[in-house]
């Protein structure tokens, strides 16, 4: 039983970020069965599960910079740490056959995943939908004022949701 599966509890009503979501938890449960095989196996569908977090940090980044997010706001910086995380387990079992950082990172992953679904983008997906953003166009049908928010775009900014470790 993987650590994540979809439920209506993560959907946001917001459909590409949906999308995109339900992709993520599928790799990471496509991860922890294929480790359970082998561990380069598990390294493989990590590394698939990475560039797709590559992707989808990097659009909602691009939604968040064309509706008012200052370029140090708390939602985007946790992407970076996050995704830092993930290279670096990536890299040392690459580098170093250091398989133990991956296998203990995957179930961190999905609850930082819960809780940040829920806050982070959960505030997002309503920020976007208030300013009738279409991310097909990258227009808003209301003006945003640029570089705006530094928080996650909730009325106040939620606490941080507890990042993944590697070790
Ligand atoms: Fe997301
Ligand atoms: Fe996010």
């Amino acid at each position: 039983m993987p650590h994540l599966t979809w439920s209506a509890e993560l959907a946001l009503d917001h459909p590409q970020m949906d999308a995109t979501h339900q992709e993520f938890v599928d790799l990471l449960a496509a991860t922890e069965q294929a480790l359970a095989g082998s561990p380069e196996a598990g390294l493989q569908a990590y590394d698939a599960l990475v560039e797709h977090t590559v992707a989808h940090f990097g659009q909602e980044d691009r939604w968040m910079a064309a509706t008012g997010f200052a370029p140090e706001n708390c939602h985007g910086t946790q992407h970076a740490q996050v995704l830092q995380i993930m290279r670096e387990v990536s890299r040392l079992a690459h580098e170093q056959q250091d398989f133990g950082p991956l296998g203990r990172v995957l179930p961190e992953l999905a609850a930082w995943f819960r809780v940040h679904a829920q806050t982070m983008d959960a505030s997002l997906a309503t920020h976007l939908d208030q300013l009738g953003f279409d991310p097909a166009t990258g227009e808003c049908r209301r003006r945003v004022a640029a570089d705006s928010i530094t928080g996650c775009g909730g009325a106040s900014c939620s606490p941080a949701a507890p990042e993944p470790t590697a070790a």
